[in-house]
């Protein structure tokens, strides 16, 4: 901690701004998706049987060989995004809130950069890692 104190007042002595933006990778949205997500999806993203308002939660690992061999990031993006507005099948889950707080990232989209809240991104390079034939 006092190392890190030291170096924000080194950065802002030396008029060293924001630092370079860092993008999120799948080790990070593994962390966020032990916290939100594997009570339902298993902690290996494979699923479970047990119904949740009547649907069994899909196995993540399957998303790209289910559409064709194609990982649709727009598609998850927006399963994840609705998931605080009651498109995704926990309808309330508060601390999802969060998940789409903070500085958003540019992800690339079908071709466009689209500016991304972190923890999204974070989450979707997790499920693309964990896809198999
Ligand atoms: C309370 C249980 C529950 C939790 C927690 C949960 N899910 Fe789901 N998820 C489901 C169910 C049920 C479905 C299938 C019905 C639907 O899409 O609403 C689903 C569907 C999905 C899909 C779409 C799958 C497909 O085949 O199209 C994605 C992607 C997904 N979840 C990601 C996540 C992520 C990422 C998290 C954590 C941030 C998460 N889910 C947390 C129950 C859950």
């Amino acid at each position: 901690m006092r190392s890190l104190v030291f170096a924000v007042g080194v950065a802002a002595l030396s008029g060293c701004t924001a630092p370079p933006l860092a993008m999120p990778d799948a080790a990070e949205g593994a962390v966020l998706f032990a916290d939100n997500c594997t009570a339902c999806h298993d902690y290996r993203g494979t699923g479970s049987s047990a119904l949740v308002g009547g649907q069994a939660a899909p196995d993540l690992t399957g998303l790209a060989a289910r559409n064709g061999g194609t990982f649709a990031r727009v598609e998850v993006l927006s399963v994840m995004d609705g998931f605080g507005q009651g498109a995704h099948t926990p309808r309330v889950m508060p601390e999802f809130g969060a998940l789409l707080g903070g500085d958003p990232v540019p992800v690339e989209v079908e071709g466009v950069f689209t500016p991304t809240p972190r923890a999204l991104a974070a989450l979707l390079f997790y499920l693309e890692s964990i896809q198999v034939d």
